[in-house]
C-alpha cells in the first residue's frame, strides 16, 4: 500500500494528502481524499482508469497543467466538453474547477455513436461517476443532444451566460462535425481560453486531423501550442507563448520535443519510451522465460495430481 502510494506520487508529481475518505462497505465512494486537491491528485494520478473512456496519463497531466496555469493568472470560469461518453474526462474537468464554475457536458448519450461505436452511457450514470470521484456533481450540467444542433446561445445558457476557459472537443469525429464543434467552441471561448481537440492523431479518425488543421489555417483564430497522445491543444495566437511556457514543466515527467507546426511553436509530450526486446533477440531472457514456463507446468501437474487423489474414483 505504502509503496503503491509512493509510486503513484512519483508518477504524478502531485502532492500526497491525507487518508482517503471512503464510506465503509461502499465500493462506489472513491473520492480519494479530504480536500479537492487530494481528489484531483488521486484521479489524475490513475483513478481515471476506473471510468471507461478515452484519456491517458499524459493528456490528464496536460489538462491539470493548463488549469493550474489559468488559476495562477486568474483565468476563471466554466469549462465545456462535447462528447462526454461515460465521463472519464468530464470527471477530471470537474475536479479542475471549483464553485461557482460549471462543467457543461454535451452528448447524444446513445449506443453505437461516435468513431468507436461504443455502448451507451447516460446522463444519470455520468453524474453518478462525477459524484463517486469528486464527492458531488452539483456544478455539472449535461445536455443530451447533437452538438451540431446547438448555437452558442444554447450552450452558454447552461453556463449562466459565461464563456468557457477550457473546451474539450471529443464528439462527432467526422470532418464536418469537428468543424462545427470548433466554430461553436471559438464562439463561446473566454478570453485566454484553451480548446482541446481529441483524436487529431488517431489513425482511425483521419477527418479530425484535416478539420482541425483546415480550421487553424483558414481562420487563424486558434494556434496549436502542444500535442499529447491523440490530442492537440489550441489557444488564441496572443496566448500561445504563455501556454507553451506553462506546460513546459511537464518535460520533467514526459518526453518533450518542440516543433514548428501550423505556423506556431508546439511542444509534444509522450510517455518515456520503454524499449522492449523480443525474447528471441535476448537469449538470456529466452532461457528465463523457458525456466518459468517449465516451473508453471510442473506446478499445474502437481495441482492436477492432488485433485485426482481426492476423487472417489481413479482416472485412467
Ligand atoms: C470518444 S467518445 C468521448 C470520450 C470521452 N471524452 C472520454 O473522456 O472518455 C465520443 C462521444 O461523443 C458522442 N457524440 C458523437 N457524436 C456526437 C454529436 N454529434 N453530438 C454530441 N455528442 C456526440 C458519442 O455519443 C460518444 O459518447
Amino acid at each position: 500500500m505504502v509503496a503503491d502510494a509512493a509510486r503513484r506520487r512519483a508518477r504524478t508529481n502531485l502532492p500526497l494528502y491525507t487518508r482517503p475518505v471512503t464510506t465503509p462497505g461502499s465500493s462506489t465512494n472513491e473520492v480519494g481524499g479530504r480536500t479537492p486537491e487530494a481528489r484531483l491528485a488521486a484521479y489524475a494520478g490513475g483513478r481515471f482508469r476506473r471510468v471507461p473512456g478515452f484519456l491517458n496519463e499524459v493528456s490528464a497531466a496536460m489538462l491539470v497543467s493548463i488549469a493550474e496555469a489559468q488559476r495562477r493568472v486568474s483565468i476563471e470560469g466554466p469549462v465545456a466538453e462535447i462528447g462526454v461518453f461515460a465521463g472519464r474526462t468530464t470527471t477530471l474537468l470537474y475536479l479542475l474547477t471549483q464553485a461557482p464554475e460549471t462543467v457543461v457536458g454535451v452528448d447524444l448519450f446513445e449506443a453505437g455513436t461516435g468513431a468507436h461505436g461504443h455502448p451507451a452511457s447516460s446522463e444519470k450514470a455520468v453524474h453518478a461517476t462525477v459524484r463517486r470521484f469528486a464527492g458531488d456533481a452539483s456544478r455539472l450540467k449535461t445536455l443530451k443532444c447533437d452538438s451540431g444542433s446547438l448555437d452558442p446561445g444554447a450552450l452558454l445558457r447552461l453556463s449562466g451566460g459565461e464563456h468557457f476557459r477550457l473546451f474539450h472537443i471529443d464528439g462527432d469525429h467526422s470532418g464536418a462535425g469537428v468543424q462545427r464543434d470548433l466554430v461553436l467552441a471559438l464562439a463561446t471561448l473566454a478570453a485566454r481560453g484553451v480548446v482541446v481537440t481529441d483524436d487529431v492523431f488517431n489513425p482511425n479518425t483521419p477527418e479530425v486531423f484535416e478539420a482541425v488543421t483546415d480550421f487553424v489555417r483558414e481562420t487563424g483564430a486558434l494556434v496549436p501550442f502542444a500535442t499529447a497522445a491523440t490530442k492537440m491543444f489550441l489557444c488564441r495566437p496572443d496566448d500561445a507563448a504563455f501556454y507553451l511556457e506553462s506546460v513546459s514543466a511537464l518535460g520533467t515527467r514526459f518526453d518533450r520535443r518542440t516543433w514548428h507546426v501550423l505556423g506556431a511553436d508546439v511542444s509534444s509530450f509522450r510517455q518515456p519510451a520503454r524499449i522492449r526486446h523480443a525474447p528471441g533477440g535476448r537469449p538470456e531472457l529466452r532461457g528465463r522465460m523457458l525456466r518459468r514456463a517449465r516451473r508453471g507446468l510442473k506446478a499445474a501437474r502437481r495441482r492436477v495430481h492432488a485433485v485426482a487423489r481426492r476423487l472417489p474414483w481413479q482416472p485412467r
